[in-house]
This record gives structure tokens, C-alpha cells and sequence, in this order.
């Protein structure tokens, strides 16, 4: 196949949700379809984003499967499919942030009793940002459900996007009785006997044909659904895919991922409503995927799968061309070429050595260290560098020192280290070294896994003092001098290890303070780079 298919054929697409939506059981239900797996209850790892600390301990001993599970690859109906996997739990919401880096698009898992949640909440936002594709799976049609109008009304006003849906639900919970398919005006069937099975067939019925449908559905579903869709057709949006596309227009899906019931129309659809692999921005100008030249970034870093080799995997989105095993590529950062050790490529429950991949596809590499969330890899001739992952605002501080001055070395090789990967990040006052170190991270989970990585790993036991501060801005003047700025006593100046100034505050009200007192201030809430 030539390279231009290879790529056309290509999905790459995270999901996302709040913890229990069912992001987890709908991947599953996908591989399903896919044959990537063989049975339900495969898709692992999930323990780890879900439990609390004291379960994080045990589960670290399993971090090789929360790995397994955090890239798929499948094929159906002709397509190569990439399901990027995101920790539910919030405290794991970096990676989720980075991991968006690396999609094309997204599905959107809702649970239908609740409606949007905070955790859909911020990851929309976080998509939004990149303008790609957004497909909504309203999930758990057989329990008791919200109002199909009102959960449509919810994402238009808090998301500011349309919607356009695809089926719509009739009844849901005891009385659940199966979804419409607007576009081809056919009835899915829901019943008892249908739970869990694998494969439904749609039951063509026109929505005019009352006979048929009372004995489907019964008169008094029936009555309702053709009011609803008499409503739908005329007030919702129109379907158009440009605005799929770009991001303002999302489909929307009804189904229940448990029983299996609606998941593969979705999937059907869902293949031809979205993108193939999306050009890139460059620092030389965009990439498309299309291009001859190899060209990848990095957007994961998990460390210490083996402890005894302190070996880390990296993770790395193809944006360009083809990959090939024994090639020698340039590392831009490292200002190197390379060839990449042992390259791996997932597949739901195995991995194994890759000699090829192309643009949209994700490879592990061993890495010994090299590589930094952000990073670019790219043909030797033709050298481009990736605008970078914007780092995301940390929402609790500590200092963190170490308990035995003699263990200096060791605690700043794994501060910096972990670091790297993206699992903390740190800070220092300004004028400072290495002694006292501020670590920010987006959950509290976050801290025990830092201290308890540096105790195993690194042999070096820290005091940690929780800082009072919430918030965090990068100042985005070039040209400034901190020192001068007027700002509450309880702001702190500080600096990350690229030497960009920030402040972090204790409350929103100090953050305006600082607006209103320092004209033409700029405080923003993600660094570029
Ligand atoms: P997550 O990854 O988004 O956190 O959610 P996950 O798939 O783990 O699902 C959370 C819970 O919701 C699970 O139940 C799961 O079985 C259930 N669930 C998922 N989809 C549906 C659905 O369509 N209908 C119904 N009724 N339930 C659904 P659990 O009891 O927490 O876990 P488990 O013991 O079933 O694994």
C-alpha cells in the first residue's frame, strides 16, 4: 500500500470522561468489534487511575499493563484505528492533557443520568483548544436517564457547540426500548433478549409507519418518539461535516456501552464522521502527515517499568511519513542522531517489536533518558522541531528537601528525572538551587507517587510541607521586572527550570490584585513552551 493510503486509512482519537462514565467499558466494547481482544474484562489498568493512594502502591508493582492499555491498536472495516487511553482519575489529569496533544479527535463519554461533569468539563476544555473533532457517547441508556433534550441542552450552553444527534433514545431505563437512527430512519431494538449480545441488526421502520412501530416499541414510546423527532428535525442543527471537523458541530450518540447496545453504529459512524491524521504546526511550518520525511513528538514518558534498570518508555505520535526499525533519525533536543532502541507498538493486551509505522500511529521506544515530554524526532535531511505540549497550571504546591544532605545528588537526578516525564513539575524561588525544590502538581495524588518513587528509586526519603497556594501564571511579558511588581504578600515570585518567570497565589482575588495594579501585566494560565 502506498504511504498516502497507509495514512488515509489512520484514526487516531482519545477518550475522554469523568470517572464511571464508561470510558473504560465502551474501549472495551470497541476492541471487541475490532477483534483486538477476545473477551470483556481485558482492558486493564484502569486501577490505577481510579484507586486512591494507598492501592497506588500495590498497582505501581503493575505498571507494565496500565501501559498496555494506554495506546490500542486495532483494525476494522479497513481502518487502523488508535485508541489513546486517558486516566479517569483527576490527579492523573497532566497525562490526560498530553495524551489530547496526540489525538485527532475525541470521543466524549457522558454519563446519561449526570449530564457534564467536572472532570468532562476541563478535559473540553483542553480539547477545545485544538479545534478537532468532538464525538459525544451518551452512555447507560438503560438506566434511569435525564432528558435527551435537556443533556443536549447542557453541552450546547456550558460547551458553547452545537450538537447534531445521530440516533436518538427511545425511553431509557426499565423502559429503554432501543434508539432511532436519524439518517437512515431505522429503529435499533433494545430488549432483554439482546443484552449483551454481540451484534444487533436494525430493524428498517419508517417513523410514519405507526403499525410497525406500536410493535416494536409500543403505542405509547411510539408517541413520544415521534414527537421528539418531529422536534429534533426541526430546531436541531443541521449535520455539516466542515463544522464536525473543526471542532463546533459535535455528533451525538445514545447507547448503553454495558449491554453493547449501540456501540457499534457508533463506531461506524463515528470512522466516517472523523478525521485522518492532522497536519502539525512546526517551529518551519506545518507538517502534513503526508510528507515523505519521519517526523514524531514525544507526549509520554513512563518510567521505571523494570526497577532493577531504572528503564523508562517513551512514547512518541508519528505526525509525518513512515517509520522504519533500523533507520537512524535525529533527536532535535539532544541535538543527536539516533536509531530507536527496540521500538514497540501496542496492541490492546500484547506489544510487540515494530519494523514500520506511519503518521497517526503511536511507538514506544527504551529510553535511557534522553528524551523530554515535548521532544521532537525527525529525519536526518529534513529537520523540523514541534511547537511543544503546553504545560498545564499545577493546583497544589509543596517544598520538597531531602532528609540526608548526602543524598544531594540523588535527590536532584530523580526530581529532575521524574520531572522530565512529566509526572511533576518544578519549580525554584528565584536565586536559588537545588535544596529546596517546589514541586506543582494538578492532583495531591501526585505527591505520594513522587515521594514514593524517590524512596524505591532514587533510595532518598524527603520532607515534603504543603504550600498554601492554588494558583499559578506564567507571566507572558518578555520584557519585565518581577522584582518591582506590585502584588499581595502572600503572591510568590518563582521560576521554572527553563527560566521563565510565573507567580503563584493563594487566591483568584490575588490574581486580579496583580492585573489591576500592574498595567499591562499578562498572567497566563499554560506555558507555550
Ligand atoms: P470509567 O472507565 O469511565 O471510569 O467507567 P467504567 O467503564 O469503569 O464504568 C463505570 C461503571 O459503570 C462500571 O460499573 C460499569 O460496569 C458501569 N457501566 C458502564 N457502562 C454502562 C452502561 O451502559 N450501563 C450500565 N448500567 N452501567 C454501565 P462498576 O459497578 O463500577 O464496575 P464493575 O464492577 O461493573 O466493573
Amino acid at each position: 500500500m502506498i504511504l498516502k493510503d497507509e495514512i488515509n486509512r489512520r484514526r487516531t482519537f482519545a477518550i475522554i470522561s469523568h470517572p464511571d462514565a464508561g470510558k473504560t467499558t465502551l474501549t472495551e466494547k470497541l476492541l471487541l468489534y475490532g477483534g483486538a481482544i477476545q473477551t470483556a474484562g481485558s482492558v486493564k489498568g484502569k486501577a490505577t487511575a481510579k484507586h486512591a493512594v494507598s492501592d497506588w502502591m500495590e498497582l505501581e508493582k503493575q505498571r507494565g499493563i496500565s501501559i498496555t492499555s494506554s495506546v490500542m491498536q486495532f483494525e476494522y472495516d479497513g481502518y487502523c484505528i488508535n485508541i489513546l487511553d486517558t486516566p479517569g482519575h483527576q490527579d492523573f489529569s497532566e497525562d490526560t492533557y498530553r495524551t489530547l496533544m496526540a489525538a485527532d479527535s475525541v470521543v466524549m463519554v457522558i454519563d446519561a443520568a449526570k449530564g457534564i461533569e467536572p472532570q468532562t468539563r476541563k478535559l473540553f476544555k483542553v480539547t477545545a483548544m485544538r479545534h478537532i473533532p468532538i464525538f459525544t457517547f451518551i452512555n447507560k441508556l438503560d438506566r434511569e436517564a435525564r432528558d435527551p433534550f435537556e443533556l443536549l441542552d447542557q453541552l450546547e450552553k456550558e460547551f458553547g457547540i452545537g450538537t447534531y444527534p445521530v440516533n436518538w433514545p427511545i425511553g431509557c431505563g426499565a423502559d429503554f426500548k432501543g434508539v432511532f437512527d436519524r439518517d437512515k430512519r431505522q429503529i435499533l431494538t433494545f430488549n432483554e433478549f439482546h443484552r449483551g449480545q454481540d451484534r444487533l441488526s436494525a430493524i428498517e421502520c419508517d417513523i410514519t409507519d405507526t403499525k410497525k412501530l406500536d410493535e416494536l416499541i409500543g403505542e405509547y414510546s411510539r408517541r413520544d418518539l415521534v414527537d421528539q423527532i418531529e422536534l429534533l428535525d426541526g430546531a436541531s442543527f443541521d449535520f455539516d461535516i466542515d463544522k464536525v471537523q473543526n471542532g463546533t458541530l459535535t455528533p451525538v450518540f445514545f447507547g448503553s456501552a454495558l449491554t453493547n447496545f449501540g456501540v457499534e453504529p457508533f463506531l461506524e459512524n463515528f470512522l466516517k464522521m472523523t478525521t485522518s491524521p492532522l497536519a502539525r504546526n512546526t517551529k518551519q511550518g506545518e507538517v502534513t502527515p503526508d510528507s515523505e520525511s519521519f517526523s514524531a513528538f514525544v507526549f509520554k514518558i513512563q518510567a521505571n517499568m523494570n526497577k532493577a534498570h531504572r528503564d523508562r518508555m517513551t512514547f512518541m505520535r508519528i505526525c509525518s511519513g513512515k517509520f522504519e526499525r533500523d533507520k537512524e533519525y535525529h533527536h532535535i533536543q539532544g541535538k543527536k542522531n539516533l536509531r530507536l532502541s527496540q521500538p514497540q507498538q501496542l496492541m490492546a493486551d500484547s506489544r510487540q517489536i515494530v519494523n514500520e509505522a506511519y503518521a497517526g500511529d503511536i511507538i514506544g521506544v527504551f529510553d535511557p533518558g534522553i528524551f523530554s515530554i515535548g521532544d521532537t524526532v525527525c529525519d536526518i535531511k529534513h529537520k523540523v522541531e514541534f511547537e511543544g505540549i503546553p504545560t498545564f497550571a499545577p493546583e497544589h504546591f509543596a517544598v520538597i528537601e531531602h532528609k540526608d544532605s548526602l543524598k544531594r545528588k540523588q535527590f536532584v537526578k530523580g526530581v529532575e528525572q521524574i520531572a522530565q516525564e512529566g509526572a511533576i513539575q518544578i519549580f525554584h524561588e528565584p536565586n536559588t538551587g537545588m535544596e529546596r525544590v517546589i514541586v506543582g502538581v494538578v492532583g495531591v495524588l501526585q505527591f505520594e507517587v513522587l515521594e514514593h518513587r524517590l524512596k524505591n528509586e532514587y533510595n532518598v526519603e524527603v520532607i515534603r510541607s504543603n504550600m498554601p497556594y492554588q494558583f499559578i501564571r506564567w507571566i507572558g511579558n518578555d520584557d519585565i521586572d518581577v522584582a518591582r511588581l506590585n502584588l499581595t504578600s502572600d503572591t510568590k515570585w518563582v521560576q521554572d527550570f527553563k527560566g521563565n518567570n510565573l507567580l503563584i497565589f493563594t487566591s483568584e482575588w490575588n490574581i486580579n490584585w496583580a492585573l489591576e495594579k500592574n498595567e499591562g501585566l499578562i498572567l497566563e494560565d499554560f506555558s507555550k513552551n
